[in-house]
């Protein structure tokens, strides 16, 4: 269920599926109902369907359900857990893989983990790892940001995350991110200098994103996000790290979020990261149908 596009996700998983044998329904965008999410609304509005309905319809046609949904709820208990993604698998009675939700994108770090232990091994202890922000005209999820934070700090990266201190991430998650990073022998801070943060670096990880406390106020965001327009990922950036890898989950803004040259340089898995989601969608698949047995 694609509620927002996608490219790499929605044709990875259809392959993936695919390749287990297994036959795949898409809805996206127009072919269902627009859903509402809240218990005890009077449905007089835009909304012709509850989640209650359509999560279970869908539970009783489908053994996995995977669902897409980047906007956060309007009355979230917690942004971290409570978002569309989690309220529909919390009505349906099959699987709910999270293919990008307002908080998380955990089919996409999969990938990326499974790119990184093919460089570095499974353990990035010493491993210099940014996730570094990157200037982009509109106001992006948090979601692949945040579930790239915790992917390496649960690999064990000393994890620098560069960013605007305006654009921050929350207080909750950089604490989190750091405990798992102190338990697998890494270590998490944050800095708002990109030069300094890449010098070094082993891996530079680009990504804009724009909290939603700040995506919610009259321009978006735009205003501060205009005046970092600098921050991009460039061949002299690159130079300065440690044979330093690019990636980047994509779609990306070319020489808007990083320059042609290191897209097209040997130190970019963009491309890779790209072909391993089909592995790690093949890998949860094969695991859900393990676990139904
Ligand atoms: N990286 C990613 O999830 O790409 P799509 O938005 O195209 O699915």
């Amino acid at each position: 269920v694609f509620m927002n596009p996608s490219l790499r996700t929605r044709a990875s998983m259809e392959v993936a599926a695919g390749r287990l044998g297994s036959r795949v329904t898409v809805l996206a965008g127009q072919d269902a109902w627009k859903l509402a999410w809240e218990d005890g609304v009077t449905m007089d509005g835009d909304e012709a369907e509850h989640v209650r309905e359509a999560a279970r319809v869908l539970s009783g046609y489908f053994d996995v359900i995977g669902m897409r949904s980047f906007a956060p709820l309007e009355h979230s208990s917690d942004p971290l857990t409570d978002t569309p993604v989690a309220r529909f698998a919390g009505h349906s009675t099959r699987p709910v893989v999270n293919l990008e939700s307002a908080a998380f994108h955990p089919c996409q770090a999969l990938a990326d983990a499974a790119v990184l232990s093919q460089d570095f091994g499974t353990e990035l202890s010493g491993v210099k790892f940014v996730l570094a922000w990157t200037y982009h005209p509109r106001a992006l999820p948090v979601a692949v940001p945040q579930s790239t934070l915790l992917m390496a700090a649960r690999m064990g990266a000393d994890v620098t995350v560069a960013v605007p201190p305006e654009l921050a991430l929350s207080d909750r998650l950089m604490a989190e991110a750091g405990v798992l990073a102190r338990q697998h022998g890494g270590t998490v801070r944050a800095v708002s200098d990109l030069d300094e943060a890449v010098a070094d670096a082993h891996v530079v990880y680009a990504k804009s994103w724009t909290p939603s406390a700040v995506a919610a106020t009259p321009d978006a965001g735009n205003a501060i996000r205009t005046r970092q327009r600098d921050w991009r990922i460039t061949h002299a950036r690159m130079q300065s790290t440690n044979s330093g890898r690019f990636m980047h989950c994509l779609p990306v803004r070319r020489n808007v979020v990083v320059d042609d040259d290191v897209l097209e340089s040997d130190a970019s898995l963009v491309q890779r990261q790209a072909r391993m989601r089909v592995d790690a969608n093949v890998a949860i698949l094969a695991g859900l149908s393990e676990r139904a047995q």
